[in-house]
């Protein structure tokens, strides 16, 4: 029977399971393959942690040169995360002819498009699967069985742990940092868990799929980012008496020369399906023109559900061996010569519905002071409650917009933060209807 050869380089959380995997699953590997994945080497440098894997005498090494230069070795899969070491293993491995696995969405949001480029010049592969979304296969749903359709926008939770702290925050009533605990103990967030809370994980993640989903080259720089750290309990308490949930939101929309990729807290309504995507798991919602709406569910981080992408990687790596090309598919799914580079909208430019809440002293006027600014600036107001006065002067004022300019809004806003009543900054949330999405 043929056999894969297969190193992996990084034996953390992601890595054991790639491991409990490929040595607890061979037969079922084979049977589905018609190859044998073989895991000939493990490195990692951590030699004292716990894992719930043996390995045979010679398979584990703390020198992660030895599977890169081990002519018998086909694909590597880089587990090491973060940009440095990670990068190097990933260039000498292609350079060395290997193919590459990797779980690394900031390294490819970066350097992806390079990286393709070096790959695809030595004929072998990088798959990525497990970049996004951790089990859901939203990159083979958009390269391969979405083909047919021309993508118009996607909406999705893309991180887990802001899903989790938006979720227990509206369900149990648990302070920010509680929640924050929570989701770290459970092993779901970043080692630098404001790569979460502030909204570059879900960044990277979406820099990746606006690229393969619009044939565009990756341009992370171009997300808007804007994390959930500034979100307060009162809004959730609004929110939800409003008919809406917060939460992290990633949006792409296609507008042909060119596109929205932002990542921001928003408001969506309880009766859409998104809202009901709770604690760690990931949903996205895909738009084209054929298949009009469909959407992946599923858990976007942890050792087995991100293992399994992995290992969905190597099998279609598998499949594909022997070709002299490395792959059916190139790297974004669109022919390098296809690919465009369309320029990221700013977001001033963007039109949404907003949430704003102000904090302002009770007295005659001010409603209308506020609202006459709105008006000036061509807001058009769908709604305004005046919430119960707290401890101090001040009462929380609650407005609801039509769809407007982002740059309206935020002029409107430092005018209304100006006036003598407004005691600090008001807070801004975007609402967004998910199912209107497909329509950019
Ligand atoms: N830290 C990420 C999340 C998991 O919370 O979704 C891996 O991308």
């Amino acid at each position: 029977m043929k056999r894969m050869q297969i190193g992996l380089i990084g034996c953390g959380t992601v890595g054991e399971g790639v491991a409990r995997i490929l040595l607890g699953q061979q037969k079922l590997l084979r049977d589905r393959l018609g190859m044998e994945l073989v895991l000939k080497k493990v490195a990692d440098t951590d030699t004292q942690r716990k894992r719930s894997v043996t390995f045979d005498e010679g398979v584990f090494t703390t020198d992660a040169s030895e599977i890169l230069s081990d002519p018998e070795i086909d694909v590597v899969v880089e587990m090491v995360g973060g940009v440095g070491f990670a990068k190097d293993v990933i260039q000498r491995a292609i350079q060395a002819g290997k193919h590459v696995v990797t779980a690394n969405k900031k390294l490819l949001a970066l350097d992806g498009n390079s990286l393709f480029a070096e790959a695809a010049a030595k004929g072998v592969t990088i798959a990525y699967e497990a970049s996004v979304g951790g089990c859901m296969p939203i990159i083979k749903t958009l390269r391969e069985n979405l083909v047919a359709n021309r993508i118009t926008a996607m909406t999705g939770i893309l991180n887990g742990t802001c899903n989790y702290i938006l979720s227990e925050i509206t369900r149990l009533g648990l302070s920010f940092e509680e929640a924050l605990g929570q989701a770290q103990a459970k092993g779901f967030a970043e080692a630098d868990p404001t790569l979460d809370i502030e909204g570059f994980d879900a960044a990277h993640k979406l820099a990746i799929l606006a690229a393969i989903a619009f044939g565009m080259e990756i341009d992370f720089e171009g997300v808007y980012v804007e994390g959930i750290s500034r979100i307060e309990a009162m809004d959730i308490l609004y929110a939800d008496q409003f008919g809406y949930r917060i939460k992290l939101l990633a949006i792409a929309k296609n507008h042909g020369d060119r596109v929205e990729a932002r990542i921001h807290p928003a408001m969506i309504p309880t009766d859409c399906l998104l809202s009901q995507v709770n604690g760690s798991l990931n949903a996205v919602s895909v738009y084209g023109d054929a298949v009009e709406e469909m959407m992946l569910y599923g858990h976007g981080a942890g050792m087995m559900p991100t293992a399994s992408a992995v290992v969905a990687d190597l099998a279609d790596i598998a499949r594909d061996m022997g070709r002299s090309d490395g792959s059916r598919l190139p790297a974004l799914g669109y022919l390098s010569g296809s690919i465009r580079r369309i320029p990221v909208m700013p977001i001033s430019e963007i039109r949404t519905h907003y949430y704003f809440r102000v904090a302002a002293a009770d007295r005659p006027g001010v409603l209308s002071r506020v609202s006459g600014i709105l008006g000036q600036h061509n807001i058009s107001i769908m709604s305004v409650h005046q919430k119960e006065r707290h401890v101090s002067d001040a009462v929380p004022l609650v407005f609801m917009t039509h769809r407007a300019r982002e740059a309206d809004m935020c002029r409107a806003l430092e005018e209304i933060r100006a006036l003598p009543e407004v005691c600090r900054d008001p807070v801004l949330i975007r609402i967004e209807d998910p199912s209107a999405n497909g329509r950019p």
